[in-house]
């Protein structure tokens, strides 16, 4: 497949180009801001639960902070977490899946996530663009073209990327028990991806340590078999030194 990236029609030639790229992409326009860090991993891993005892610490050291989500991170956002997160597994396909993903990652970015970036705001976000290669390529056995996914980054997200990426890892076994007694107690109805059988799930796990290989300098991947407040004090302690706090 082509590249899409510069190919958004413009009448105004190269340097119109590259402005309307900016205009795309506001987040190249940005001298410093705050810290972007995501939290990945299968269901039931941990990740609201760091995402929490993270914020909270770093109020303590007086970061400026927002936990947000996705997908469902803006109200826009919850009408798309509803399609895809409810409902029976087999809906849609893992396209249009990806798609959908896409489309509330842009509105979460342009709207939310950038916005307080720019405003030296650090945003913590339970799941980013890592969760759609890793539910919609390597959960679905590979069946979606990866060049699809990688282009529909180019697309919505641009060059940015997440300055940390934590990755709780744990065997499915455990995380969808976990997630089960915990929807169990909420009687939430968002459980399709936790419908797919062992198998999704074991690839996900496999697939999330893949893209982690693949990136070493962006990723940390912690045992989520840890106790909660270990886990926290060993996520503290790498903030602290990746960002010199
Ligand atoms: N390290 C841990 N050890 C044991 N239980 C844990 C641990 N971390 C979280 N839990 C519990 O497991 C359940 C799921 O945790 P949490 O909601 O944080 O996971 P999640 O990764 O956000 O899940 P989901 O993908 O379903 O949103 C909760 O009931 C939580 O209290
Ligand atoms: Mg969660």
């Amino acid at each position: 497949m082509a590249s899409l990236k510069g190919k958004v029609a413009t009448p105004r030639g190269i340097d119109g180009e590259k402005e309307q790229q900016m205009e795309l992409f506001p987040e190249c326009k940005i001298p410093t801001r705050g810290m972007f860090i995501t939290f990945e991993g299968g269901e039931g891993t941990g990740k609201s639960t760091q995402i929490k005892l993270l914020s909270d610490y770093l109020h303590s050291i007086q970061i400026n902070n927002i936990q947000t989500k996705e997908p469902g991170g803006t109200e826009v956002g919850l009408e798309l977490r509803k399609l895809l997160v409810t409902g029976d597994k087999d809906k849609f396909d893992a396209v249009a899946e990806a798609l959908l993903y896409y489309a509330d990652r842009r509105i979460h970015l342009t709207t939310k996530v950038w916005p307080a970036l720019k405003d030296k705001t650090w945003v913590l976000s339970d799941r980013f663009a890592d969760s759609t290669v890793a539910y919609q390529y390597y959960g679905y056995d590979k069946r979606v073209d990866r060049k699809l996914l990688d282009e529909l980054y180019t697309v919505a997200v641009g060059d940015f990327k997440p300055d940390l990426t934590i990755l709780l890892d744990l065997d499915p076994k455990i995380g969808l028990e976990r997630s089960f007694k915990k929807a169990m107690g909420m009687q939430t109805k968002e459980t399709r991806h936790e419908s797919r059988g062992l198998k999704f799930h074991t690839n996900l796990r496999k697939g999330y340590l893949e893209i982690a290989k693949s990136e070493p300098e962006r990723f940390v991947v912690l045992d989520a078999n840890k106790s909660i407040e270990r886990l926290h004090m060993d996520i503290v302690q790498l903030v602290k030194e990746r960002f010199k706090l």
